[in-house]
């Protein structure tokens, strides 16, 4: 991924710290922040400093090496892995991830330990990279094969922030995106806006403006009447849960936009690493979804003319607000899954084949 004009991955390790960009400050800082112990990593994934499935996944990785590094015991170690799984509840890829490390880690006493940690949460952060660019390389066909038909610019709608910032690199949902866009297919992205955070707007949008793809950012209720206008080709999304039968479990507002597309024949495709399945959970309503403070919808951030970040109330005070983090799209309004093994379709025999 590129940030002004220099290749970056989303997290990474230097000099016994945990290197991130701070999500929180994007799009108007870029800020690079040190997280030094297991604690700055959980308090990194609960503020959001980091986000999406994927990215909470090898920060959680990272975040249980530095624990090792800090206190090389058993007890620490098992506490840290249980509170790291606890710090955001929806994103299966963070229990995935702190699984693969307790299981490397067993039974290892030696002063080799840390060497062990670090070297798996690379593993697992290499593996996310290779495994979005594959999505790319798949998913790239769909839009291949929709430009073939059209000969004009492909439209693509997405939702919330499922790119680059939200893996290691490449992103889910945009990862077929950008692999079409260097392949010179001409494109254009409608960004969801994706209240109350924003991450459309603020990460998916900033993303597309440096990789230099056209891309107009849209409240998210605008979707709708861009289908029935015939303005969108196809949907991508990405997904913090996929269960085995194909339900995905993605940022709240995706189902809305998956009926929309179902009821106006726009294909609607989910993209992702096979680490965000989950093969336990088989009832959608067992997914346990993440409700976040009703501040994140009564106030809105932004900057001043100082380039200060600042935030106000846009709510009548007495008012409550419900803050649901996501949503589940049923199978049905799917149109296949996007995963580094080749596009499946959204079932348990489809992921099945692919995933045996
Ligand atoms: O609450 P967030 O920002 O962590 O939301 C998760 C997401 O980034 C999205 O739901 C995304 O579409 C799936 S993760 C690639």
């Amino acid at each position: 991924m590129r940030i002004k004009g220099k290749e970056y991955r989303t997290i990474w390790f230097e000099n016994n710290v945990i290197k991130i960009i701070d999500q929180t400050k994007l799009p108007h800082q870029f800020v690079i922040k040190e997280l030094k112990t297991v604690n700055d990593a959980i308090n990194a994934i609960k503020v959001m400093e980091v986000r999406g499935a994927p990215l909470i996944g090898g920060t959680a990785a990272y975040g249980l090496a530095l624990a090792v590094q800090e206190n090389n015991d058993p007890e620490f170690i098992k506490n840290s892995s249980k509170e790291l799984v606890q710090s955001r509840p929806t994103a299966i890829n963070l229990k995935w991830a702190v699984d693969r490390m307790m299981k490397k880690l067993s039974g290892i006493n030696s002063h080799q330990i840390l060497d062990i940690a670090l070297n798996e949460a690379k593993e697992i952060c290499d593996e996310d990279e290779k495994f979005c660019e594959n999505i790319g390389i798949n998913g790239l066909k769909i839009i291949e094969e929709i430009y073939n038909k059209k000969r004009d610019t492909v439209n693509i709608l997405t939702h919330c922030n499922a790119g680059w910032l939200a893996t290691i690199n490449w992103g889910t949902a945009t990862s077929p995106i950008y692999h079409a866009h260097k392949k010179g297919i001409p494109l254009h992205v409608w960004v969801d806006e994706t209240r109350p955070r924003n991450q459309g707007a603020n990460l998916t949008s900033y993303e597309l403006n440096e990789e230099e793809i056209p891309n107009t950012i849209i409240a998210d209720n605008t979707g709708g009447i861009l289908m029935q206008r015939g303005e969108v080709d196809m949907c991508i999304v990405g997904t913090d849960r996929t269960l085995s039968n194909g339900d995905v479990c993605n940022k709240i507002g995706t189902y809305l936009k998956a009926l929309a597309a179902h009821d106006n024949n726009v294909p609607f495709y989910v993209a992702l690493p096979s680490s965000t399945i989950d093969w336990d959970i088989n009832d959608a309503k067992d997914i346990p979804i993440e409700e976040r403070k009703s501040e994140e919808l009564s106030h809105v951030e932004g900057v001043d003319e100082n380039n200060e970040i600042k935030k106000v109330l846009i709510y009548p005070t007495k008012s409550k607000a419900l803050n649901l983090a996501f949503d589940v799209t049923p199978a049905k309004y799917i149109t296949g899954l996007i995963t580094e093994r080749g596009i499946s379709e959204a079932s348990f025999d489809g992921l099945k084949k692919l995933f045996k």
